[in-house]
């Protein structure tokens, strides 16, 4: 734990793979006063991630990893992620799977942003399957990884109404200031019951 302004703060590394709007709402909260987590890692699969432009703009450091080799680059991942002192990984647009070798390997909490009411819609395109099933409502889950897909145990959840003129892309806006709203939330929980 780092001391910041007096108050012990928790090493957070966050995993994108893309836009990363997740990533800038969970560093806005970190500079928030009374914070008790710091933005410390951005790791990417995809060096061309827009949300990395939040790692110049913030000053985090990033590494951009090719995942693709997945053995001997977890084994260094994990080997960064102690160098900073890592307790929690949050997911957040990352599309890679993490081995479960890694999972272990990790010592702490791995978290994940899923844009549905897990346990219903695992995997992608939830928005669609929500409406054309002409579900009531979706929303956005906070849960931990394990290794099966969008499986783990659910920290937070938000329902969020479909309403009948919504598509994929009305549903996904609405369903993502939820998610802004929530991950931070599941974050907080985590790290007070750490
Ligand atoms: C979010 O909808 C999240 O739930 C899903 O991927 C999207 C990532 O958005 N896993 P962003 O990169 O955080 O803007």
């Amino acid at each position: 734990m780092k001391k910041l302004n007096g108050i012990s703060k928790i090493n957070i590394a966050v995993f994108i793979s893309g836009r990363g709007s997740n990533l800038k709402n969970l560093i806005k909260y970190s500079f928030a006063d009374n914070s008790k987590f710091k933005i410390a890692l951005i790791i990417t699969d995809n060096s061309k991630a827009l949300g990395l432009k939040f790692a110049k703009k913030f000053h985090i450091k990033k590494k951009i990893v090719n995942f693709d080799k997945t053995n001997l680059v977890e084994k260094n991942l994990i080997i960064v992620l102690k160098k900073y002192k890592i307790k929690i990984i949050c997911l957040a647009g990352f599309m890679r799977i993490l081995s479960n070798k890694f999972i272990k390997n990790f010592n702490g909490k791995i978290l994940n942003i899923h844009p549905s009411l897990l346990p219903k819609y695992k995997g992608l395109n939830t928005h669609l399957r929500a409406i054309k099933n002409k579900d009531e409502y979706s929303g956005c889950t906070v849960h931990f990884v394990n290794s099966k897909l969008d499986s783990g145990k659910i920290i937070l959840q938000k329902k969020v109404k479909i309403f009948k003129k919504d598509t994929p892309k009305s549903l996904a806006s609405r369903i993502l200031t939820q998610e802004h709203a929530i991950y931070p939330k599941a974050v907080k929980k985590i790290i007070s019951n750490l």
